[in-house]
């Protein structure tokens, strides 16, 4: 089973792939199948964002299409960055520029709890639509650990594991995190309709 990951993020599409691929199913980015499209994030929702993407790609390739909008959200900034995770601090602030702005902005707080959230929206050429969300607890350091993973990885330590998400492996990270929660109860979803031929 094939579809598209509505997503230019190389960091999403190696784990959306990974996460697939451990259920026998095919994630192809969009290059692969020739497409070259940068949806415009105008949602105010994960929601709606994840559906813009997965519907534009659906449209432009014929296939179905598979897109996650994620973010960060911080308990002490009042769920900040959230859907706006990807452009905190600046539209051209690197991820490493981008966490620093974090840190700063975090400097003197001593509530640190936070979660990462993933909503995934499959969109089918014949009109369906199958959505999941998945979350990952835990708290901000006050300064980065570990190289793995992308985004705020660095300076997210992941409950229960004493470890930032920039120090789990690929499957140590799939097997934690939002994004992998939500595209498991995707699949889950899936199989429940009777769509899941390997
Ligand atoms: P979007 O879904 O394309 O709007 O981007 C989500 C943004 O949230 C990313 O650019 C990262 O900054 C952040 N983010 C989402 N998932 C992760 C993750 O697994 N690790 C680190 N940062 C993430």
């Amino acid at each position: 089973m094939k579809f598209v990951l509505a997503t230019a993020n190389k960091g999403k599409i190696s784990e959306m792939r990974e996460i697939l691929a451990a259920r026998s199913i095919e994630g192809v980015s969009q290059a692969e199948v020739g497409l070259a499209l940068e949806v415009e994030e105008i949602g105010t929702t994960f929601m709606e964002n994840a559906l813009l993407k997965a519907q534009a790609v659906c449209a432009a390739s014929g296939l179905p299409a598979i897109a996650d909008d994620s973010g960060l959200m911080v308990d002490a900034l009042g769920g900040e960055p959230g859907v706006y995770s990807s452009s905190f601090g600046g539209e051209a602030l690197s991820d490493s520029e981008r966490y620093a702005y974090l840190l700063k902005k975090m400097e003197n707080m001593e509530q640190r709890d936070a979660k990462f959230v993933s909503t995934i929206v499959c969109t089918s050429p014949d009109g369906e639509i199958i959505s999941a969300e998945g979350e990952c607890h835990g708290e901000i350091l006050h300064a980065p650990r570990g190289s793995g993973g992308f985004g705020y990885d660095p300076v997210f330590l992941v409950k229960g594991t004493g470890k930032s998400m920039a120090e789990l492996s690929p499957e140590e990270k799939n097997a934690v995190s939002h994004r992998g929660a939500a595209l498991r109860a995707f699949v889950s979803l899936l199989e429940k309709r009777g769509k899941y031929d390997k």
